[in-house]
């Protein structure tokens, strides 16, 4: 049978369900408060203070499917397997259920043939941590995959079909390895399940061939982490106060499989938007030479889309550079594929991008209206761009790192793409030189998103906390001053400001922003406590409890309140949905000043302070 990826997202779904977990909505694929990262890049990100201890409002049991975005991993996509969008099914047990449990729920889903996938547990290879100085080896999972496998007729030794591997294959935190884990990190050991396909080993990869050897015989399809420990600042770890399960599939991966192709793109989540390339570039996938080109083409524009939707236009810098450059780099391609391609030929794949999700993250024709336009834009900005600036590089013989800047700042050709051009003419240029180049220019901007590239970590500086509380207050402070009109739009914080946007039916004057300004000093100075409380969602909007319209909430939510405890709950100056974190008491924040106050659409504003 083929599972197409609806089925699969049922399948999981009714697993889970019978398993007693409460299904969560997915987070923003562009967090909302939190500085350090980009885009969200794991299943759990959003339960990061819930693994660290704080309880979750919906129980100890929970799944999801999250949309995520990796754009460390640009440079691999062209091969059978790299994405930068995927979809993460995961599932949680924060202090519920643990090793034994994990292994054989995901095995089972792996394997039933009406509940799960019906995948032959003969193609299932599995790895497990070796241990270290700090934390042993992992024997409870030797012991359950032995006795799951076992269960079907197979014989599991450790050695092969369970290979064990040190921390910087079988270990798992947002930072990688033990040794990088910034204090506070939670992580822990993990247990990979793999997918072997047909086929012979290549020896270009190794001598032999093993679970983690990357000749494409073998495709990671499931991560069960251990979430158990926490680095301490002297470099230790300390455990937490539960032992955790924290799970991730790539649903484009555990297709893969179920289809017995290790060619993510031949899956249903991009096949049709493939056939919608190949026609653009009048290119077959067919053809193994054009299918890196055609796989990067197909990639970066859904990712494009996804980036799109969730509010974000190309620009020069943080989330708006990463999708001038997934977008321009998707263009360089399909002008590598066919010089003339037709520009009209980029609405179908838009159009099938959204067809593919449609019901699940996007209403085709109306999403169309709104994310067309932005990818057009962008595509006539890029054309003449490129017209000029290839212009330019044939008037040059060669190139060095501050041509390929200038050509950057001028054009707005980013790196890789003035490298790839380069390339066809035969001329390398080396990243390290254009990167002396860069720091040389100081662009900060794209420099801290370069940074936050990497990957999202825990480093919720105490500033930032400290400006998410009182953009609570600043919007409590705006309702005492303008009237019930106000309604949130929009937040973002970084460690050296706050962001605050929106609507008022009238607009604020100086003297009232003045008067916001002194009413959120006042409530820091009179120290009020911070707190929240987990309740039913029509409990806390009986409250008053403001949320941001914008938002999904599940039925159970964290409410964050200010200037009162549990049983004032009613009478607390601020009440917010909010999942934290914060400071625990106001005075904790210091003084605020607003910087900066502007209209920025019509009755809309925004709110700079520091
Ligand atoms: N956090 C783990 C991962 O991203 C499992 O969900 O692989």
């Amino acid at each position: 049978m083929k599972i197409g990826h609806k089925k699969l997202r049922q399948l999981y779904s009714a697993f889970f369900n019978e398993l007693d977990h409460a299904q969560v909505p997915p987070s923003h694929l562009v967090p909302q408060d939190d500085p350090t990262t980009l885009f969200t890049g794991s299943g759990m990100q959003q339960f990061v203070p819930n693994l660290l201890g704080v309880a979750h409002p919906l129980g100890d049991k929970l799944f999801d499917i999250q949309p995520c975005v990796r754009v460390q991993d640009i440079e691999e996509v062209g091969d059978n397997r790299h994405d930068t969008f995927f979809e993460m099914m995961g599932n949680w047990s924060l202090g519920d259920y643990f090793k034994k449990e994990q292994l054989r729920n995901f095995f089972t889903f792996l394997t039933h043939t009406e509940k799960g996938l019906g995948i032959d547990p003969n193609r299932l290879y599995v790895t497990v941590f070796e241990g270290n100085d700090q934390v042993a080896r992992d024997e409870v999972s030797i012991e359950t995959w032995k006795t799951l496998f076992d269960e079907v007729g197979i014989k599991a030794e450790v050695g092969d079909r369970i290979r064990m591997y040190p921390a910087n294959k079988n270990w798992w935190s947002r930072a990688g390895e033990p040794d990088k884990m910034p204090a506070g990190e939670p992580g822990g050991p993990d247990s990979e399940v793999f997918y072997k396909f047909d086929g012979e080993h290549d020896p270009a990869f190794g001598k032999e061939c093993h679970q983690n050897c990357d000749c494409g015989l073998f495709l990671e399809i499931g991560n069960s982490v251990f979430m158990m420990y926490k680095k301490v600042s002297d470099g230790t770890f300390e455990e937490l106060p539960k032992k955790n399960v924290d799970f991730g599939g790539g649903l484009e991966r555990l297709l893969a499989a179920a289809q017995n192709d290790p060619d993510i793109f031949n899956t249903d989540v991009f096949s049709t938007i493939m056939k919608a390339v190949e026609k653009a570039t009048n290119h077959s996938y067919d053809v193994e030479t054009c299918k890196p080109a055609l796989r990067i083409i197909t990639d970066h524009l859904k990712t494009a889309v996804f980036i799109i939707k969730n509010g974000v236009t190309p620009s020069n810098k943080e989330q708006g550079y990463v999708l001038r450059r997934l977008l321009r780099r998707a263009l360089v391609k399909m002008r590598a594929l066919n010089k003339n391609y037709s520009i009209d030929s980029i609405e179908p794949i838009i159009e099938e991008v959204l067809k593919t999700y449609d019901d699940i993250y996007f209403e085709t024709t109306k999403d169309l209206k709104e994310i067309l336009p932005v990818v057009m834009d962008e595509v006539a900005k890029f054309q003449k761009t490129l017209e000029r600036g290839l212009k330019e590089l044939d008037t040059l013989k060669s190139v060095d790192a501050k041509q390929a800047f200038d050509l950057y700042q001028t054009y707005g050709f980013p790196f890789e793409i003035t490298q790839e051009l380069l390339a066809e003419k035969g001329i390398h240029l080396s990243q390290e030189d254009y990167d002396k180049e860069f720091a040389s220019h100081k662009e900060k901007s794209r420099s801290s998103a370069d940074q936050k590239f990497k990957g999202g970590l825990a480093d919720k500086s105490e500033q930032t906390v400290k400006y998410h509380t009182a953009t609570h207050l600043i919007h409590q402070a705006l309702f005492d001053v303008m009237g019930n009109s106000v309604r949130q739009e929009g937040s973002n914080i970084t460690a050296v400001r706050l962001r605050f946007d929106f609507y008022c039916a009238a607009k604020p004057t100086e003297e009232d922003i003045k008067k916001v300004e002194t009413i959120v000093n006042s409530h820091i100075t009179s120290a009020l406590p911070v707190g929240f409380k987990i309740m039913p969602k029509e409990e806390a909007q009986t409250l008053g409890a403001r949320s941001f319209f914008k938002e999904k909430y599940p039925d159970q939510v964290k409410v964050y309140f200010i200037g009162a405890d549990e049983d004032t709950i009613r009478e607390a100056y601020s009440k917010e949905f909010c999942g934290g974190p914060h400071v625990a008491n106001t005075s904790e924040i210091g003084k605020i000043e607003i910087e900066r106050f502007k209209k920025i659409g019509s009755n809309m504003f925004r709110i700079y302070a520091k």
